[in-house]
């Protein structure tokens, strides 16, 4: 409980990552527990809240992705942040960390080896699984969060953990208990290894 005495009543937690790595399974895992424990939370689904806001350009031409306006939806977003100042906002996706708003940015990371099998179950094709886990094992997501949110950026090493063990440290980070700044998770060897 001490965890949740820390964390302010209007935190805005971004989680970003790699498909797969575990984003919507924990965020609603979070949320849930959040609301269990008394907290205003709201979860958004940053896809479903660009198809809601009409902000979809084109997909991509493998269909595996939908193309988005990106400036579109970090102006909804920020505007849905305003409305609900008073609440925890939990916001999770891929494109989350491309947008402004975010109290605590968090990555998730995985190892790739793990992520491969999960893309694999995904029924992804072996070209985008292939992209996703250079992806990962290059950080992309962080660095890209970087731009937005410098040395904000937290990531948290989700292989081998539960998804509790996930959630609480979110929690953590976002209650300001600890600090995980990127650059100490390095799945080069699994590159290297190729
Ligand atoms: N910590 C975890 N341990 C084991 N499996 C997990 C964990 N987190 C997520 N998963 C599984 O991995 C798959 C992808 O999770 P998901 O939350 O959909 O990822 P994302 O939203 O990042 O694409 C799901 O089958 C989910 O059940
Ligand atoms: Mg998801």
């Amino acid at each position: 409980m001490s965890i949740l005495n820390d964390l302010s009543k209007d935190t805005v937690i971004f989680i970003s990552g790699t498909p797969c790595t575990g984003k919507t399974t924990v965020a609603a895992n979070l949320n849930d527990y959040l609301l269990d424990n008394e907290f205003d939370s709201k979860l958004i689904k940053i896809n479903d809240f660009a198809i809601e806001n009409e902000l979809v350009l084109g997909e991509d031409p493998d269909k595996f992705y939908k193309i988005i306006d990106i400036d579109g939806l970090n102006e909804c977003l920020n505007k849905e942040i305003d409305q609900n100042s008073n609440d925890v906002l939990i916001v999770e996706g891929h494109l989350s960390h491309l947008c402004e708003g975010a109290d605590k940015m968090i990555v998730l990371r995985l190892n790739p080896s793990i992520l491969k099998d999960r893309l694999e179950e995904r029924n992804y094709s072996a070209s985008k699984i292939q992209e996703n886990l250079e992806a990962e094992a290059l950080a992309v997501c962080s660095a890209e969060a970087y731009e937005i949110y410098g040395d904000e950026v937290s990531e948290i090493d989700a292989s081998d953990k539960s998804i509790e063990e996930i959630r609480d440290l979110i929690l953590a980070i976002a209650s300001g208990n600890i600090e995980c700044p990127i650059g100490s998770i390095d799945y080069m060897e699994w590159l290297l290894n190729q």
